[in-house]
């Protein structure tokens, strides 16, 4: 019987799935699975579903000779080495489309938390600060008729703009390239990323983590955003270099920062945490019940069809 290895502890549905074809082993304590471990893995396994928190670089695939299928469990497969696996024509799959309205909702709260400042309002609530309705208190920032800068107008950053449409704001939008369909629907206009920045009331971030976007956003780039601009991430931490955001937001260079990913997660930089004008989320863009399930069920599909000789769905090269 083939053997399947789930490296965490995801929704049972792909575990259920799997179960009905081939001996499945999960590593329900979500312990921390080392370079070693998960070449045992591969040499031992016929697939792997993997999490982005499993680093598979070349030389851990060079050695993974018997697994025939990745299924990493996220859209994101920033944790393989790309390169390696073009040119040796290794499998691995990702779940997109089924997390893209979840993740651009959970960018939105992170707008509204950052805007209308509900984090910091909520603490003072519970701190036994509030003395009675008073007109100047705790003042956010308006959404609606502001000017939004879209990076990586893709699924999520589609879903974004559609479920912001009630806000009436003028959409920008910086792409690998340009979309028309993009902006037929919402009246976008394509920039370059410099002018996006310097125009945009709230940026908001989603692009994959590749060579290309990695600390796309450093201080010179924030340097070109409005005083009190908003950025958004529910991308990948390492597209914003993390030192240079903060040492803005201390400044109050930008309005605020909403940050659902880090550049060392699970490590956050401490000086984050006195900052009243940012909102953490420990990467949960994805984390809805129903949206993990998905998930979860898109990667088991994809180790059955590769284990049963078939093609996958959704390779990402
Ligand atoms: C992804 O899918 O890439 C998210 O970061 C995790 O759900």
């Amino acid at each position: 019987m083939k053997k399947v290895y789930i490296t965490m502890n995801i929704p049972e549905i792909a575990e259920k799935l799997l179960k009905e074809e081939f001996e499945v082993v999960v590593n329900t304590d979500n312990k921390f699975l080392s370079k070693e471990a998960l070449i045992q893995l591969g040499c031992e396994y016929d697939a792997i579903l993997s999490a982005l928190t499993n680093i598979f670089d070349e030389d851990i695939l060079s050695k993974c000779t018997k697994t025939k299928i990745f299924a990493n469990y996220a859209v994101g497969f920033n944790n393989f080495d790309i390169d390696y696996i073009k040119e040796n024509s290794i499998i691995v799959t990702n779940t997109p489309g089924v997390l893209s309205d979840t993740t651009a909702e959970t960018a939105i709260s992170l707008l509204f938390a950052v805007s209308r400042r509900v984090v910091e309002a909520d603490r003072f609530v519970r701190e036994g600060k509030w003395e009675g309705f008073s007109p100047k208190l705790l003042l956010g920032k308006d959404i609606y008729n502001k000017t939004l800068g879209i990076i990586g107008a893709g699924r999520i950053g589609h879903r974004f703009a559609e479920k912001l449409r009630g806000f009436h704001m003028k959409i920008l939008y910086h792409n690998r390239e340009r979309d028309l369909c993009f902006e037929k629907s919402f009246n976008a206009e394509y920039c370059e990323l410099d002018d996006l920045l310097k125009r945009s009331d709230i940026v908001t971030i989603h692009v994959p983590l590749t060579e290309k976007t990695r600390y796309m956003i450093t201080k010179k780039e924030i340097d070109l955003m409005k005083d009190d601009a908003i950025l958004i991430n529910t991308s990948r931490g390492s597209v914003i270099k993390e030192e240079d955001l903060i040492e803005a937001l201390e400044n109050k260079k930008i309005y605020g920062a909403g940050l659902d990913v880090f550049e060392d997660e699970p490590n956050i930089n401490s000086r984050f945490f006195e900052l009243n004008n940012t909102v953490l989320l420990p990467h949960i863009g994805s984390a809805s019940k129903e949206t993990r399930e998905m998930m979860a069920t898109i990667a088991a599909k994809n180790i059955i069809r590769v284990l049963k000789g078939g093609e996958p769905i959704n390779l990402v090269y």
